[in-house]
């Protein structure tokens, strides 16, 4: 069965005790309401608050991502942080190759399969975002730029690794923009995700792996999408930052 998830990334935002506050409520209305046995739910705090919020979530429906990882693995890095430190703060899942970081951090598809390698190592979740920019999907290249994500970043991977990834579709031009992808949009990428999945390895993974859509998914719109037959959760920026939005997302499964 394939798992549905929201997933928070809340970026660098909140102090220690704020996220951990906004943790706390929503694992209480995870906690409190029995969701449907499929449904997870992921926060992704900055690096900073990871061991608190991992210890004030029940680490089972609500686990903890950390929104970056090294693509080393220990040593005289200044400044980086190793995946094996971020297990050792509880969490459990990273975000790989965020929009932001492959733009303002100009890491590349062969970085982020580094990345990818080290987190499943360590047996936890990567969660690889992909997305075309708007150019590139005004001049219709985005299947092709998101087919070139998915290769170069996660086709290198076993049958047995690969099963344990999250993909999540961000379109860049919907992110913090307001703009939302269509229901059509969205499902037709994913549709075109699962079918790259599908050629690559095989019909059991295709139909196993998860796939969020990200970009300006909020309480409103979070059903329509979530509805599409590939469209298993989201990837939520800015309406992850309140629990009573973040809620109204989950609610939405
Ligand atoms: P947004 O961000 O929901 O604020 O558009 C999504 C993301 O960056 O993951």
């Amino acid at each position: 069965m394939r798992t549905r998830i929201a997933a928070g990334n809340w970026k660098m935002n909140t102090s220690v005790s704020e996220g951990t506050e906004l943790a706390k409520s929503i694992n209480s209305f995870v906690s409190e309401n029995k969701l449907p046995e499929d449904v997870k739910v992921i926060v992704a705090p900055p690096f900073t608050h990871l061991e608190k919020v991992a210890s004030s979530v029940n680490g089972n429906q609500v686990i903890v991502a950390a929104q970056n990882c090294s693509t080393e693995l220990s040593g005289a890095f200044t400044g980086e942080v190793s995946v094996s430190m971020i297990k050792s703060t509880g969490a459990t899942a990273v975000i790989i190759g965020h929009s932001e970081r492959r733009t303002y951090f100009h890491e590349t598809n062969q970085q982020l399969y580094t990345k990818v390698k080290n987190v499943l190592a360590e047996n936890m979740i990567p969660i690889y975002c992909c997305g075309e920019v708007l150019e590139e999907r005004n001049s219709g290249v985005h299947f092709y730029v998101v087919e070139k994500q998915i290769k170069e970043g996660l086709f290198g991977l076993s049958e047995n690794d690969i099963k344990n990834v999250v993909i999540a579709y961000e379109p860049v031009w919907a992110i913090g923009t307001g703009v939302v992808a269509t229901a059509d949009q969205a499902q037709e990428m994913h549709a075109f995700i699962r079918k790259i999945v599908r050629d690559k390895y095989n019909n059991e993974i295709a139909d196993n792996i998860t796939i969020l859509y990200g970009g300006s998914c909020k309480p409103s719109n979070a059903k329509e999408l979530f509805d599409n037959a590939d469209v298993d959760g989201g990837l939520i920026g800015g309406a992850s930052l309140k629990a009573e939005d973040f809620i109204g997302i989950i609610k939405a499964f």
